[in-house]
């Protein structure tokens, strides 16, 4: 566990019950967890084991919960711009130009500083030459590359990212995969990122957290100490891939492909 001063987020003993037709259930139980500063933390499980309600919960996005949710040592009472929220789909507002969108949550800046924060994040996430365009002239996986860029925009201390790059096509999700590790490298942003894919967290994270449901707890948390940039063939990849999905088919025949 890393010391408080060096933690970017701490969930201790998160508790989370919906009413369910006057019935209560318990969507999570007993969930800790402790991110360090600028670490990349995946988050892998079933359909329902509670992984959006955990980083909603996390982004302020759901604000009756039990236990403690901190950010840098401050509880989390509501979404705030400490936090950026990327989603499935990347919820870009169509009557704005992609610019218009990376800006959109700037507007306490002079318009100096926003152009230049825009101009930044644009490049970052090489779409510089794309800012005069509307999102329904944007391929997914450049529209997800803006829903980056305006996250980032407002320069979060933690980017939480709920299955980015569940809807596109499977060489279209490792560039986005090379991308946002280009990204993290470069602006060390502590990231949680939630996804199905199990080779995407293994090549992504400095430690995949493996969730189980009913109620969602966390099950196991897997360090991954291989280098970056990470090959899927390599031994260590390979190794950590079948130690992973036995979490989750502990009998069943190495699989085609390793989504849950
Ligand atoms: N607002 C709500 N009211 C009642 N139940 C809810 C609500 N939101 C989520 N749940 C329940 O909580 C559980 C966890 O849902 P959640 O969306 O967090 O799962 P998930 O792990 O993100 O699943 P998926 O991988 O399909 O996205 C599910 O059983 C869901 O039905
Ligand atoms: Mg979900």
């Amino acid at each position: 566990m890393s010391s408080p001063s060096l933690s970017a987020l701490r969930v201790d003993n998160l508790r989370k019950a919906f009413s369910v037709q006057g019935a209560e259930f318990v969507a999570l139980s007993g969930i800790d967890l402790d991110v360090a500063r600028g670490e990349f933390v995946c988050v892998v499980g079933g359909s329902g084991c509670g992984k959006t309600t955990l980083l909603r919960i996390i982004g302020g996005l759901e604000p009756r919960f039990d236990g403690a949710v901190l950010l840098e040592d401050r509880a989390v009472k509501g979404p705030g711009p400490d936090r950026g929220f990327v989603f499935q789909e990347h919820r870009l507002l169509p009557w704005l130009d992609v610019q218009g969108n990376v800006g959109f949550g700037l507007a306490d800046r002079s318009a100096a500083e926003r152009n230049q924060l825009v101009a930044h994040y644009l490049e970052l996430v090489g779409l510089a030459e794309f800012a005069r365009r509307y999102p329904h002239q944007l391929s997914g996986g450049m529209a997800q590359r803006v829903a980056i860029a305006r996250a980032l925009a407002n320069r979060p201390r933690v980017l939480l990212l709920d299955e980015p790059f569940g809807s596109l096509d499977a060489l279209t999700r490792i560039r986005m995969q090379q991308e946002i590790l280009r990204i993290w490298e470069a602006e060390r942003t502590t990231m949680v990122l939630v996804t199905h894919d199990i080779d995407e967290a293994i090549y992504l994270a400095d430690r995949v957290v493996i969730m189980s449901p009913q109620p969602g707890r966390i099950r196991q948390v897997v360090p991954i100490d291989l280098p970056r940039p990470r090959d899927r063939s390599d031994y260590g990849f390979t190794q950590l891939r079948k130690l992973i999905y036995a979490q989750f088919f502990p009998q069943s025949q190495l699989p085609q492909d390793y989504t849950i």
